[in-house]
């Protein structure tokens, strides 16, 4: 469920018109609601409620400050995977103690920063990355807690793209090592084993594949606790999928049902549980806000034109990922719809966001909405063909903030610098 519904034949953000913040910062814009972003954080904080634990936002997902500072408010964790998103979590105001630290290729520059700035673990991907963080850690005199992650090599059943859990893919070290591992963290002391780590993909629709996963992880954690280590803590990495299109029955499992699973499955560890969602809590909540600039009729198909392209948003070039396109103006019932082509304004085949999309009726000026936007869709943005990033705008009840501007053109074209030998 979200915070962007019809009211008075008007799509509203909270009880905000859309079509006045569009007046107000223009075209593109992504526009994100503090009720959904809270609603989504409190489902799994109260599926988990009762046991020990810690839901820790992906910052990946989202990272502006102020959806940040909200996480942090809320209680929320922060899992990060770069000392970018480190420093951004930090300024927002979340306490290092609950920062977890994940991702393949941490540089010593980053493990120091962290170290030295308070981190909660490193979920350590690989020996040659444990090695570099012990040596890190006795030279800052510190001990550094890290929780191996473990690739289970079970099907994610995701876009292969966004799976993790293969033992072909890049992340984790394999299963079957883990005792040695945890005997060689055993040795180094720089280094103080809290727990295991895992995460498998991300938008996953069944609870088959995390369920298999975290089996493993259980008899893991009996196996290292026999072999004399400190597994206190499980971090269940992220992944839990959300509901792309409104007209398919899919229903991705809901976090209370993910919670229960979690419980029976790891329950009996006394363990305390890290969960990283990200496209859980802010992908519903934010919408892309779009305006027609031409229709127009090509042979055997219709193309809707848009003012937003692929580097706005780019999941639907990158992983053929399909988003709700809705227009502002409510239709009324039973208005027929026809298929559009749905394409922005960059200079590439791939800039398409839909291909023959039922839409009723739209024309030129229109307003429309990319459902579903509010992860990985402004950070993965960029600047190609010197579009400005867009704006992004917070809604609260009636409040309104433009959280991040958009550059001015000057802005964008100062920061090169042309040699003077040139
Ligand atoms: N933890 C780790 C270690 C991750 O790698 C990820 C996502 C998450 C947590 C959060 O997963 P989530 O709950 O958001 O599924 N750009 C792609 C998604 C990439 C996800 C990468 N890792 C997309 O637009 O679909």
């Amino acid at each position: 469920m979200d915070h962007f519904l019809y009211r008075n034949g008007i799509l509203h953000a909270e009880d905000v018109p859309l079509p006045e913040i569009a007046a107000e910062v223009g075209t593109p814009f992504y526009c994100y609601s503090v009720a959904t972003l809270t609603r989504h954080f409190r489902l799994f904080d109260e599926a988990l409620a009762g046991t020990d634990h810690l839901v820790c936002y992906a910052v990946k997902a989202n990272s502006n400050q102020a959806i940040l500072k909200l996480m942090g408010d809320l209680g929320a964790g922060v899992d990060v995977v770069s000392g970018g998103e480190y420093r951004r979590a930090r300024a927002a105001g979340i306490p290092g103690e609950r920062v977890v630290f994940s991702g393949v290729g941490k540089t010593q520059d980053e493990m120091r920063l962290a170290l030295e700035g308070g981190i909660r673990q490193f979920n350590v991907e690989s020996e040659p990355e444990m090695a570099a963080l012990n040596e890190v850690a006795l030279s800052l005199g510190v001990v550094a807690p890290i929780a191996v992650r473990v690739n289970p090599d079970v099907d994610a059943q995701t876009h292969e793209k966004i799976a993790t859990g293969k033992s072909e893919n890049k992340f984790g070290i394999p299963i079957a090592r883990a005792r040695e591992v945890y005997a060689r963290a055993a040795t180094l002391t720089g280094l103080r084993v809290v727990g295991i780590d895992v995460h498998i993909g991300s938008q996953l629709t069944a609870l088959e594949p995390f369920e298999a996963a975290y089996t493993k992880l259980g008899e893991l954690a009996r196996v290292l606790r026999a072999d004399g280590h400190d597994i206190r803590r499980l971090d269940l990495g992220g992944g839990l999928g959300i509901p792309y299109d409104q007209r398919s029955n899919a229903r991705p499992p809901l976090p209370v049902e993910y919670g229960h699973m979690i419980r029976r499955v790891l329950g009996d560890l006394g363990c305390e549980i890290e969960i990283e969602p990200g496209r859980l809590i802010a992908g519903n909540a934010g919408i892309l806000v779009s305006r027609v600039i031409y229709v127009k009729e090509g042979e055997g198909r219709n193309f809707l034109i848009l003012d937003a392209a692929m580097n706005d948003l780019v999941r639907p070039a990158m992983y053929a990922a399909h988003h709700d396109i809705v227009p502002l103006v409510q239709p009324a019932p039973e208005t027929p719809e026809t298929p559009f082509d749905i394409v922005g304004p960059v200079c590439e085949t791939g800039d398409t966001f839909a291909k023959s999309r039922m839409m009723p009726p739209v024309g030129a000026g229109d307003l429309v909405a990319f459902r579903s936007a509010g992860a990985y869709g402004a950070v993965m943005a960029s600047e190609y063909n010197t579009r400005p990033l867009v704006p992004e705008v917070l809604v609260s009840g009636d409040h309104v903030a433009v959280i991040r501007g958009r550059p001015s053109f000057d802005e964008i074209i100062n920061r090169d610098t042309i040699p003077e030998w040139l």
